[in-house]
């Protein structure tokens, strides 16, 4: 199948719910524009914020453009490209809670279907809390406005569920009214250049499949770090902790591009049954295995570049006895044939010392070491590693004579690095899952079942360490890499955390770091 081809795409009537919110105002619109102006639109499209506030079109687009101007990735907005846009957007007061409040929405429906003479596409995006997600799928039901299965579509935002049960019932609620090739539930990672670019580099290169296997595999390590903290949504973060604001799906996510058999296509369909198939073989941990097998932590204050940063207990809306986890680190297994007895470990957190997403996949030993002088040097395993953000880049490091007299073995980098003008071109993540709505293209977008195989692995834990207080919480200081316990996590099996080079470093200077730098 083609993806995000530039064939004309169908006309569309894009309802974002939650119009005046965070989410419209920081991804959707800004990312909408940029497909706009990158002529990724189709020719007739309308764009209607649904919400309660009292507000006219003028007021709505100027709120929006603000927003683009402060969060656009092509920086602010250009006048007569703004006006043309907004030409394109409109603003519809409604309630969720009243069903009564959606009716307008089918006549405005009715009314671009005449002016522009042919049955459009119709996006419902979901950008409001989750537990509105039901309601809008109900009024939207109700009112009939989802008749047509081709051409209607719902996106959903994560967190889908707060456990399992209610996962399920989520999509118990949204599949007694639309299809499962209706519904589009976000995991922005997904949508991310070099996210997407994995799948490449392991389908489309030869040399790659004979190597990705427990013969030749070690250990891999997935780390997404922040700097932030939880910011103001203590309210929201204190109730889910990163165990389900980030492992459940980003980071789940992750593993499964990594871990999962060769598609024997492109397609949706075929594509997420392969990452079903990992989360399924994943093992899931018994309550005793638990602590040993993952780590969680609480940040406590601390300074970051000489200001005093507050702790995860005296944040607004945190309960100061709270037991919410800031910080988690997990080890699972696959347990299949290509990847039996090779770990996979997990670590995220807030505020620690670096913003990092990396993959990194370390491969074994050479069978038997020639180079074992002192004067060779120490020579390093090779490894990949896939920096998703900030920096994008893919690197693999070999080891290579250093030129010279002597053989002294030095460790380099081949190195595919995004930095420069294709980085700079590269999309949002919101762009490319909302043109894949637009065109109908489901493959970046997690099914029914995905969800709930990603509920159904994490649940163990989370139970546990619902029931079980940590006595040491708050265990890492603000601007650290978390707790001391998720060192030894790793360094029991005989590893340690890799961490990004430094980009200022030459590279075999930074090939080194990145084992150095932990
Ligand atoms: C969101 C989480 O899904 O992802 C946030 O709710 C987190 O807590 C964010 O900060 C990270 O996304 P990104 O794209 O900045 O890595």
């Amino acid at each position: 199948m083609e993806k995000r081809s530039s064939t004309k795409t169908k006309s569309t009537i894009f309802f974002i719910f939650g119009g005046t919110g965070d989410l419209t105002k920081r991804k959707i619109i800004p990312a909408l524009y940029n497909l706009f102006l990158d002529r990724w639109m189709p020719k007739n499209f309308v764009i209607i914020g649904v919400s309660l506030d009292e507000m006219d079109d003028k007021k709505y687009k100027a709120e929006l453009m603000s927003a683009v101007d402060q969060f656009s990735r092509k920086g602010k907005s250009k006048k007569e490209e703004w006006t043309k846009f907004s030409s394109h957007v409109t603003y519809q007061i409604a309630d969720i809670n009243d069903l009564s409040t959606f009716k307008p929405l089918g006549a405005i429906i009715e009314r671009y279907k005449e002016e522009w003479e042919e049955t459009p596409s119709i996006i419902y995006y979901c950008a409001v809390a989750p537990h509105f997600f039901g309601a809008i799928a109900e009024n939207i039901s109700q009112n009939k406005l989802e008749n047509d299965p081709q051409t209607t579509r719902i996106i959903v935002e994560k967190p889908f569920g707060r456990d399992l049960e209610s996962a399920k019932e989520l999509n118990n609620k949204l599949l007694s009214i639309f299809n499962e090739n209706q519904i589009y539930r976000i995991d922005h990672y997904l949508g991310k250049e070099v996210v997407q670019n994995i799948m490449a580099f392991r389908f489309a290169n030869e040399i790659m499949e004979p190597l990705w296997n427990r013969n030749h595999v070690e250990h891999v390590q997935i780390s997404v770090t922040e700097q932030i903290g939880i910011g103001d949504r203590g309210e929201y973060f204190d109730h889910a902790g990163v165990l389900r604001d980030m492992i459940q799906n980003h980071l789940l996510q992750l593993i499964c591009i990594i871990a999962m058999e060769p598609p024997i296509s492109f397609d949706a369909d075929e594509v997420r049954n392969r990452k079903v198939d990992v989360l399924k073989a994943m093992r899931k941990s018994l309550p005793e295995e638990i602590d040993t097998m993952s780590v969680r932590g609480q940040y406590s204050s601390g300074w970051i570049k000489g200001t005093q940063v507050l702790g995860y207990r005296e944040e607004e809306n945190v309960n100061p006895e709270s037991n919410t986890e800031t910080y988690a680190a997990l080890k699972f297994y696959v347990d299949n044939w290509r990847w039996q007895g090779v770990p996979f470990y997990l670590r995220t957190g807030k505020r620690l010392i670096k913003t990092a997403s990396m993959i990194t996949i370390q491969f074994k030993e050479v069978p038997h070491k020639i180079f074992i002088s002192e004067k060779s040097g120490t020579p390093k395993q090779n490894r990949l590693v896939i920096s998703i953000q900030p920096d994008m880049a893919i690197r693999f490091q070999l080891q290579s004579k250093r030129p010279g007299l002597e053989m002294y073995l030095d460790t380099v980098d081949i190195l595919f690095d995004y930095s420069g003008s294709k980085r700079l071109d590269s999309p949002k993540a919101y762009e490319t899952l909302l043109l894949d709505a637009i065109n109908g293209d489901q493959t970046l977008f997690m099914r029914a079942d995905q969800v709930e195989a990603a509920w159904e692995l994490i649940m163990p834990i989370l139970n546990y360490w619902e029931k079980n207080i940590d006595p040491d919480f708050p265990n890492y200081s603000v601007n650290s890499w978390g707790p001391e316990k998720a060192e030894a996590l790793i360094a029991k099996d005989g590893f340690h955390w890799f961490n990004l080079p430094d980009k200022t470093k030459k590279t075999n200077e930074r090939a080194e770091n990145l084992e150095d730098s932990d």
